[in-house]
């Protein structure tokens, strides 16, 4: 029998207690949190304590509306990850009320699921749900169904309209918390909740960020942290305008520098007696208007339109040096093979180690920064956070494409010293290697094998190979978790 039978004359509330926007949580001295995560909160908004009570007020709500009796039972759907702590509370609280009462029960059976919806703060449409194939069991079933937190109560609608087409009986929804989004923009609102909290991002008991946090037991407040300015940046125009001024730039300078030496061949950039070769500061454009390209390609706006286009994508993702070919094309080998005509004596060796640096950076550059980005947002296989860096990335690349012929203008007129001037230029390298390394640090700080990974990436270079599999004794692909090291992109880019 479903919940037919009367009223409970009890008066637990299954609305959600209120959180007013006030209040800002509990400072977290007074709380024994784990060390590894004390930097990154801002404070604790709903103690452990608290939510135990509040689950065992739900739990007791729950067993009173409901009258199923043998060998009916209530289907309990726990929605992982988020939902585990909560779903294990709840159920072990009704399994209390069980325990306790001798007048009536409320037998249930336990269901997993998993959905995912989020990629770091954000709510995004796309809703995956795992674990659905085998539940044509739920026709006629009573479900309830146990969720963490409703934010615009998308994944919860998304997922009572999955579950509607199996037929149940009854679907109920408990969730423990729902946000008060400033958007006021929530879809959804479950039968029982906990409570309703401002909106905030939070963390700890079971709910992540990233897949951290979940082993805290109190529901804390995230810090802010420079994820919120990214999001300022993101939105801006800098995002358009800082790789257009580059590629403005370097058409302005080919219009402009149009008497410099016509050498097809060397660049004249490796060099403190010559000047730089027309063809050198023409085939800049092609490389600014590439890293225009994957400026917009990594924002999500302008990546939406130029996705749906096959010609873009093959064009510039797969095949730029199709394109590349309607350039000039200098050459490092030329540039050393000039040595004794483009470099003073004192300078010579000096020009010979930095170009040599230099072909071995571009040579990292254009696998990793020019394509492997590229294949990675093709799949959409970064998450916002990585996106981040991808983005101080390429403000480095984009500084190095506009800075290269200031830079030899600079030391030309004599302003500063060859050695000077070509040092600035290196820089560049440093800071695009460390916003690459830090796509992935970031993500996986706490794991020393993370480590030996990134090296043997590089070592190996055939990521695919079972030579590969060896060092990181193969893990099957989950395709619910964004949050990858650079390896795994690679290792779960789908085969199309
Ligand atoms: P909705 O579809 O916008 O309601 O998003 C619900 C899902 O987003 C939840 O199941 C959570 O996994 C996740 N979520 C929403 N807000 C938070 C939060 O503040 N912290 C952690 N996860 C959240
Ligand atoms: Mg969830």
């Amino acid at each position: 029998m479903a919940d037919t039978g009367e009223r409970p004359k009890k008066t637990i509330e299954a609305e959600p207690l209120i959180i007013p926007d006030s209040f800002e949580g509990y400072p977290l001295n007074y709380f024994n949190l784990p060390l590894h995560y004390r930097n990154d909160l801002k404070s604790v908004l709903i103690p452990y304590g608290v939510i135990q009570d509040r689950i065992e007020a739900l739990a007791s709500r729950i067993f009173d509306d409901l009258r199923i009796g043998m060998p009916e039972q209530l289907v309990c759907m726990c929605v992982l990850k988020g939902g585990y702590r909560f779903f294990s509370d709840l159920i072990l609280k009704i399994q209390n009320e069980n325990r306790r009462r001798s007048d009536r029960s409320l037998p249930m059976s336990l269901e997993f699921i998993r959905t995912r919806s989020y990629v770091n703060d954000q709510s995004s449409n796309r809703l995956e749900i795992i674990g659905l194939s085998d539940l044509k069991t739920l026709k006629n079933k009573n479900l309830l169904i146990v969720e963490d937190i409703i934010d615009r109560g998308v994944t919860m609608a998304t997922l009572k309209k999955e579950f509607e087409k199996f037929e149940p009986k009854t679907i109920r929804v408990a969730s423990l918390i729902t946000k008060r989004r400033k958007d006021k923009v929530c879809v959804f609102k479950p039968d029982y909740c906990g409570f309703e909290i401002p909106d905030h991002f939070i963390v700890g008991y079971a709910l992540d960020y990233n897949e951290y946090f979940r082993d805290v037991e109190h529901i804390c407040i995230l810090k802010e942290s420079e994820f919120s300015t990214y999001e300022t940046f993101k939105h801006s125009f800098v995002i358009w305008s800082l790789p257009l001024t580059g590629l403005v730039q370097s058409i302005t300078a080919a219009l402009t520098f149009t008497f410099l030496s016509r050498t097809k061949t060397d660049p004249g950039y490796y060099s403190d007696r010559g000047t730089l070769s027309y063809a050198f500061i023409v085939e800049n454009s092609f490389f600014s208007g590439l890293l225009l390209f994957q400026w917009l390609y990594y924002s999500d706006f302008f990546y939406s339109y130029i996705n749906n286009s096959i010609v873009i994508d093959n064009l510039i993702v797969f095949l730029p040096y199709i394109l590349r070919q309607l350039w000039p094309k200098t050459h490092f080998r030329d540039s050393l093979n000039n040595s004794d005509k483009n470099k003073t004596a004192p300078n010579k060796n000096f020009y010979f180690i930095v170009t040599m640096v230099t072909k071995m950076f571009y040579v990292w550059a254009k696998h990793y920064i020019g394509y492997f980005l590229n294949y990675v947002r093709f799949f959409d296989r970064a998450n916002p956070q990585q996106i981040e860096y991808i983005y101080l990335l390429l403000v480095f690349s984009a500084f190095a494409t506009t800075i290269s012929v200031f830079l030899h203008t600079l030391k030309f007129k004599g302003y500063i010293g060859p050695r000077t001037s070509y040092i600035i230029y290196m820089m560049s390298y440093l800071s695009t290697f460390y916003s690459f390394i830090q796509i992935r640090i970031d993500i996986h700080p706490i794991y020393n094998r993370q480590k030996v990974r990134f090296i043997t990436t590089y070592l190996c270079q055939q990521p695919f190979s079972s030579q590969a599999d060896f060092w990181f004794d193969s893990q099957p692909c989950d395709n619910m978790d964004r949050s990858m090291t650079i390896y795994e992109w690679y290792y779960n880019i789908p085969a199309v």
